[in-house]
């Protein structure tokens, strides 16, 4: 079964059409890849995917139900969670106020908070120090690390994000991309948006996006 479906999906802004008719699936326990150049629609296709806004046409699946029956709040704060392409990380807090946060708006029961927040943050490899320390004084693999924590702190089934590894240097990349892995291992479904060709090949699934949008290229698991 599906964790996530789109059906014929078709969005636009004003009259300029962006996506087109797109239908795709995404199952539990792989890694995705929506691939495209620059401006081919992969951050509205992420923001349609997660909730944030609503296709023109056509309908969304979570597990089987469209998810216009499931409210919105509850969708965005316990089944799916986005790393955005900025991160949109809280700078003067600490790390872990953060994932904190983002459990507390999730209405997280846990009278653990503070603990369970720095294991999050030291299993996406952050150290005890770092997590205590503003996100300001982070550097961007580190921040990333932050958003990776954030979008687990209610352990969503769906995990989005939106050029994960962007400013990243390959080997931060690489480690990034395995707790991506690590996370489909435990049965998540993880969709990553990149241009990047290394990040695809690293994946199981991959969809294209064209800028026309009349085709999309599917490719099977290697
Ligand atoms: N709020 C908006 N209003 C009007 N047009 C928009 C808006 N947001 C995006 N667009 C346009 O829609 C198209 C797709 O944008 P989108 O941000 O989804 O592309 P992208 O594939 O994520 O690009 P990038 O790789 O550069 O992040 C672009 O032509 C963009 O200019
Ligand atoms: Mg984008």
């Amino acid at each position: 079964m599906s964790v996530l479906s789109l059906k014929n999906i078709s969005y636009s802004y004003g009259a300029t059409p962006v996506l087109d008719n797109l239908s795709y699936d995404f199952e539990a326990g792989h890694m995705y890849c929506i691939v495209g150049k620059s401006g081919a629609g992969k951050t509205t296709l992420l923001s349609i995917l997660s909730g944030l806004a609503a296709p023109k046409q056509g309908s969304i699946f979570y597990k089987e139900q469209d998810i216009k029956s499931i409210d919105k709040y509850k969708f965005r704060s316990k089944y799916i969670g986005v790393i955005f392409q900025s991160f949109n990380l809280i700078t003067k807090f600490t790390a872990m106020e953060n994932v904190m946060l983002s459990m507390d708006i999730a209405g997280v029961k846990n009278s653990r908070k503070k603990e369970t927040a720095i294991n999050l943050l030291m299993n996406v490899g952050l150290t005890e120090e770092e997590a205590r320390r503003r996100v300001l004084k982070l550097s961007g693999g580190q921040q990333q690390r932050v958003a990776i924590a954030r979008a687990l702190s209610y352990n969503p089934d769906i995990i989005l994000a939106d050029e994960p590894t962007g400013n990243l240097d390959g080997d931060t990349q690489r480690e990034i991309m395995k707790i991506f892995r690590e996370l489909a291992e435990q049965g998540k479904c993880v969709i990553l948006v990149s241009h990047s060709p290394e990040v695809a090949e690293m994946c199981d699934i991959c969809y294209e996006l064209k800028k026309t949008t009349r085709r999309t290229k599917k490719k099977g698991r290697s």
